[in-house]
């Protein structure tokens, strides 16, 4: 690596894991709201999808581990899941929480002065929903937020189909570990973005896709010290449950620089 390499990059972007998830209850409003006002430069979240065809933003398929409730999303309408409480898991003082849909999410995102962008992880590789990637690209044209959002996903059928919807969106490929033929695959399906962890990242595979063009966004980062091996490596965004500390981090660091003369 040539000597200076990295004060040449773009900074970092940092990005909220299910928003703020290391101090707030995960996928939540407060968690989006705190990554914001942690002066972060966007979220990610994930998006199942109910029986009444609702964007719910939640990780996993049942709601067992994240609210009071029990059940697969699948099998339940907005209205059972709206009322359940989706923050006591966490902590008590969260009680108030509430599971959101996508809808709820991006009107917030438009709200004045928010510039967030959104990673909206469709979570169709567990379970598949029929027509998951047209509803979150129709809600994401209504609030013309394309230029704002990027699509991801483990499923390589679901990203192919979402740029065969969309000639433009941001799409990242997310991967866990270093599978082979990642590039290949992320250029066929039409991705921009390789989502990986940092082992990808960090490895000659990584500079591969760095070199093919493809921009890469490690996930999920909760370690400041990375910062730095990660923007050598070129990485455009981490994600991190920790979005105010690395925001903390990386200004500090940039002041570090400017005191230097660097
Ligand atoms: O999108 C990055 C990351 O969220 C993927 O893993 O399991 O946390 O959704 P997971
Ligand atoms: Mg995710």
């Amino acid at each position: 690596m040539q000597e200076g390499f990295a004060i040449r990059q773009a900074e970092i972007e940092i990005f909220g894991h299910r928003g703020a998830s290391g101090h707030f209850p995960e996928n939540t409003l407060i968690a989006f709201q705190e990554t914001r006002i942690a002066g972060a430069n966007g979220i990610e979240l994930d998006v199942q999808m109910s029986k009444d065809r609702q964007l719910i933003v939640m990780h996993d398929e049942t709601i067992d581990r994240t609210t009071n409730g029990s059940g697969y999303i699948k099998d339940m309408t907005y209205e059972i899941l709206k009322a359940l409480d989706a923050g006591s898991w966490f902590h008590s003082s969260f009680s108030n929480e509430k599971i959101i849909t996508l809808d709820e999410v991006l009107e917030w995102a438009t709200g004045e002065g928010n510039h967030l962008t959104i990673n909206i992880e469709l979570k169709n590789d567990q379970i598949f929903y029929d027509g998951l990637e047209e509803a979150v690209l129709n809600l994401v044209q209504q609030y013309h937020l394309e230029d704002r959002v990027i699509i991801s996903s483990f499923n390589p059928k679901s990203l192919q189909k979402v740029r065969s919807l969309h000639k433009t969106i941001d799409i990242g490929y997310l991967i866990e570990g270093k599978p082979p033929d990642t590039v290949e695959i992320a250029k066929q399906i039409g991705a921009n973005a390789i989502h990986c962890q940092e082992v990808f990242a960090l490895s000659e595979k990584g500079q591969t896709a760095r070199a093919e063009g493809l921009l890469l966004r490690v996930y999920t980062v909760n370690d400041t010290n990375a910062i730095e091996r990660l923007k050598h490596a070129e990485v455009s965004v981490i994600m991190t449950d920790y979005p105010a500390e690395f925001v903390k981090s990386s200004a500090k660091k940039k002041d570090n620089r400017k005191t230097q003369g660097v």
